[in-house]
């Protein structure tokens, strides 16, 4: 296993672009289950949860080629297995994403659970309660989800807490369904917006997306498509705080900056400068004196679980006391004891973090533990005084797009030691 080798104390300057969304790529290519031919699209980020996904569609028997870094294009047209098997799914729960698309195209489809994962239990009910309602009869058995349909119907959908996912196999089941479909208490999320807008492209008649409200008119046939997917607000929002953390001068380019409103009004608040560039871009400088801040993670629009790990660092080495609550995962705070490992004065109180303030992280050996975690571990490292050795990071490789090539263009003194433990 992989593992990086990070001296810290250099602050980070120059210019680094954002790759596309994983979190939108994800559910965009299991859409194209949905169409009748090539579907086309740009900007993927090249990722290991992105070839997870294709094998996984690859497994259902869809033609898929990578012809240039960034672009795949799916031909869905010789789908014969409508099974997305444990192995793949095991690794990556966003495989749960190919049960609407199957199930609306081809009224059938057995998924492996996805069982548990490092941030929680992460279930699935409300994806499997809104496709009944919809018309599917659905059994678990050995571990699989069964569905079978003799055609989905459109439906009123309410989901009590918005879910990402389940909006999203929702919409995409909801498109080639028979009638109206309406869920209310959708996800947000400018991911679940880029998906809607993907199947629109497709064909498929979406109203409201990015709203509560949701209204999806089923037709009953999709088209393939051309598509560039949206830069990634989650890497956004790390490389804002790398700057902060190494108190450096960074111009990010590609960025959408309406995506990461709370991300950037909460680091504004501490003291890191933010400013929108005439292209686009956002300035970042982390040279000012921080102060504390009060983080509660809540759904999109508000501040994002994938950001929580990377701020508890920043406020590690803020002065003054500094609280960080997570509401959307239990155990999502896996990188407390190695944050505090690398020097920070954390105490965990339920779903809240208590951070005490110090000058600065000290380098150490610690565990990468899932993605976002893994996250944190390398901003404290980058801020650390001496070297920090960071295990198992094929967690950020899930996620991430090279990482460590764009912190050292950054000027980062980042090693990756391929193999070992
Ligand atoms: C997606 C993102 C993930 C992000 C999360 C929240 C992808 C691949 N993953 O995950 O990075 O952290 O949104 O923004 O895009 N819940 C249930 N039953 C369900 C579904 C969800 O109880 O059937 C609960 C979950 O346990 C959690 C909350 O609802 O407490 C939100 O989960 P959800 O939005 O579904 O997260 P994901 O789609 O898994």
């Amino acid at each position: 296993m992989d593992k990086f080798i990070i001296e810290g104390g250099v602050p980070l300057t120059g210019e680094v672009n954002i790759s596309g969304s994983k979190n939108a790529a994800l559910p965009i290519l299991c859409s194209s289950i949905l169409a009748d031919n090539t579907c086309t699209y740009t900007n993927i980020p090249v990722l290991r949860d992105i070839s997870t996904i294709t094998e996984v569609l690859a497994t259902l028997g869809m033609v898929i080629e990578c012809p240039d870094n960034g672009c795949i294009v799916i031909d869905p047209r010789k789908l014969g297995s409508y099974e997305a098997p444990y192995d793949l799914v095991k690794s990556m729960r966003a495989s749960i994403l190919v049960l609407g698309p199957l199930l609306a195209k081809y009224k059938k489809a057995k998924v492996s659970l996805p069982g548990g994962c490092a941030i929680g239990v992460r279930p699935i009910d409300m994806h499997l309660k809104a496709l009944t309602k919809m018309g599917a009869d659905i059994n678990l058995s050995h571990g699989y989800v069964m569905a079978f349909t003799e055609g989905l119907k459109g439906t009123r959908i309410v989901f009590d807490t918005p879910t990402v996912g389940g909006t999203e196999n929702i919409m995409m089941a909801a498109s080639l369904a028979e009638g109206t479909t309406v869920i209310e208490g959708a996800a947000k999320e400018p991911e679940v917006v880029d998906l809607a807008h993907a199947l629109m492209a497709m064909g498929a008649q979406i109203d409201g997306a990015g709203q509560s409200t949701i209204t999806i008119d089923g037709t009953t046939s999709l088209s393939g498509l051309e598509y560039s997917i949206i830069p990634d607000r989650i890497e956004v929002g790390t490389f804002l705080i790398a700057c902060g953390i190494t108190r450096g001068d960074l111009v990010l380019k590609g960025a959408r900056a309406d995506h990461v409103v709370a991300v950037i009004e909460k680091l504004l608040e501490m003291g890191i400068a933010i400013t929108h560039r005439d292209d686009g871009s956002l300035q970042v400088n982390g040279k000012q004196e921080f102060r504390p801040i009060h983080v509660d993670t809540v759904p999109y629009p508000g501040f994002p679980t994938d950001m929580q790990a990377q701020i508890m660092a920043l406020a590690c080495v803020t002065p003054g006391t500094s609280s960080i609550t997570e509401n959307i995962f239990e155990n999502r705070f896996m990188h407390v004891p190695e944050l505090v490992r690398l020097g920070g004065r954390l105490e965990e109180k339920g779903h809240t973090v208590i951070v005490q303030g110090v000058d600065q992280f000290q380098g150490a050996s610690v565990m990468a533990t899932d993605l976002r975690a893994s996250a944190s571990l390398v901003l404290a490292a980058l801020n650390a005084r001496g070297m920090t050795e960071i295990r198992r990071i094929y967690h950020l490789d899930r996620g991430y797009e090279n990482l460590d090539e764009k912190l050292v263009s950054l000027g980062a003194r980042v090693q990756r030691v391929r193999g070992g433990l």
